[in-house]
């Protein structure tokens, strides 16, 4: 008999053909003649309905055990489903014991719970559903920058530069014994992990217009905040021949509507399980910000509506000051609850690469930070300085003229405007599906004093 997944076993609109389908046993239900199981293998959150006539050996057959089963498609009586499976035979490949299986039979067990097994809670329906989101998720973002003419680039995981300069780096040397004792840099020169490939983007924005990578991004954040781990992934797109904020305020916007309408139809049912059932009435709140503009506003309006407003911030805001999570937390609720965008930051506040704003009465920087519901800071970007004159300068203040030349070398041949952002990749799943917090949008997480497995 032909092997087939479970997802195509639901929708098999021809019933009678013999099948043999693997997987994983979500639940067992004993009744008089038979026994029904729910059989699951990824494929779909919908599991398989299996019915078993009591001539078969069913002894072992217990809530997350492995099977592997053939039988006939029929047609299911039962409304919830088209098809089931009558066994002819099943094998079980693999036993679980129910007693030692942290999680029980029919139980929603909650994220924090499933937490504490890493290499187990992908067993579960809630985690499991995630990840297929999760996969689905970065399918649209790949074909939304392929379909305009966007080309990925991988951009390197090792790198001597530090971008972001927030000293956040974590530092890559060989382990003890494969150590030079004459030079003590495995590449001569201290390498960290990424913080962000914006410069790499940069050079290739230079040659092919329009750019994106998609990759494991690290921070040493000693946070133990729901939304930050050390490493995530980030989504980074540069475009050349950029002179405003508004084109690149667009793209992030298309980014996200068309990624999310993408998962909201494709994964429906995955979708569903976290909006009824994880963050109930999240829908309601996600809606709205497919269907409306995200808002605008300059960092100077972002202090004043802060200042103006009758609340107790733990930091008070300040122009000059970054925005603080609970700062973002009010701009969005005083937006409607809906996205807004955050434009021209202090230009002290803001990396070498940022834009100098010199038209401004205050000194501003052409960056951009968009804040949504539930999560706060999602994307961050700016206009790069494309003017070799003020970059020079501005990198010879900060003692960093010769660690960037290279950088400023692209901006003698061929400078263009350009700009670009960053937009987390967790902190998205966090705010599309109300996941509160950060951990559960990541196969494996990493933070501070965890690095399980
Ligand atoms: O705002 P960030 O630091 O911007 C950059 O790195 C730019 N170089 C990007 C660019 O212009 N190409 O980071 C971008 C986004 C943040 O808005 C946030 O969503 C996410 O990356 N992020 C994190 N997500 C999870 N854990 C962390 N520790 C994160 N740090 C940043
Ligand atoms: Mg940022």
């Amino acid at each position: 008999s032909k092997k087939m997944r479970v997802s195509d076993a639901l929708a098999c609109k021809e019933t009678g053909s013999d099948v043999r389908i693997q997987g994983w046993v979500r639940s067992v239900r004993p009744q008089k003649d038979n026994l029904f199981l729910h059989l699951n293998d990824g494929s779909s959150l919908q599991p398989l309905q299996v019915v078993a006539s009591s001539q078969l050996n069913t002894r072992d057959l217990t809530f997350g055990c492995a099977v592997d089963i053939t039988g006939t498609l029929e047609k299911s009586p039962n409304k919830r489903q088209n098809v089931e499976l009558q066994a002819q035979s099943i094998k079980v490949v693999g036993e679980c014991n129910p007693m030692d299986f942290p999680f029980k039979i029919k139980e929603r067990h909650p994220l924090e719970y499933i937490r504490q097994f890493p290499h187990l809670r992908c067993r579960t329906n809630a985690f499991s559903s995630m990840l297929r989101i999760r996969s689905e998720a970065t399918a649209a973002i790949q074909s939304f920058f392929r379909d305009h003419g966007y080309v990925q680039i991988h951009t390197p995981v090792i790198t001597s530069n530090d971008c972001e300069g927030a000293g956040e780096l974590f530092q890559v040397e060989p382990t003890g014994d494969k150590k030079d004792s004459d030079d003590p840099h495995f590449f001569s020169v201290p390498a960290y992990l990424t913080v962000s490939g914006q410069l790499h983007l940069e050079v290739m924005a230079g040659a092919f217009s329009a750019v994106y990578t998609f990759g494991p991004t690290f921070r040493a954040e000693n946070s133990q905040s729901r939304r930050h781990l050390a490493e995530f992934y980030m989504v980074e797109a540069e475009i050349a021949f950029t002179e405003s904020l508004d084109d690149l305020m667009k793209v992030m916007e298309d980014l996200f509507k068309a990624a999310t309408e993408h998962v909201f139809s494709n994964c429906t049912e995955d979708v569903e399980l976290f909006h009824k059932h994880v963050a109930p009435g999240h829908r309601e709140q996600v809606d709205p910000m497919l269907n409306r503009k995200f808002n605008v506003i300059s960092y100077t309006e972002a202090i004043d509506i802060l200042k103006s407003s009758s609340q107790n911030f733990t930091f008070s805001p300040e122009w000059g000051r970054d925005l603080q999570t609970e700062h973002e937390k009010f701009l969005v609720k005083h937006c409607g609850n809906t996205p807004v965008f955050v434009v021209n930051y202090p230009y002290e506040l803001k990396p070498f690469y940022a834009r100098d704003n010199q038209d401004h009465p205050r000194h501003t920087a052409a960056a951009v930070d968009l804040l949504v519901p539930g999560v706060g800071e999602l994307c961050g970007g700016s206009l790069r300085e494309e003017r070799l004159q003020l970059l020079t300068q501005r990198l010879s203040q900060a003692g960093l003229e010769d660690t960037y030349a290279w950088y400023l070398q692209l901006r003698e041949f061929g400078s263009v405007p350009h700009g670009g952002f960053g937009m987390g990749f967790e902190r998205y799943l966090q705010c599309i599906l109300g996941l509160n917090n950060i951990k559960d949008a990541i196969p494996f997480a990493r933070f501070s004093h965890s690095c399980q497995l």
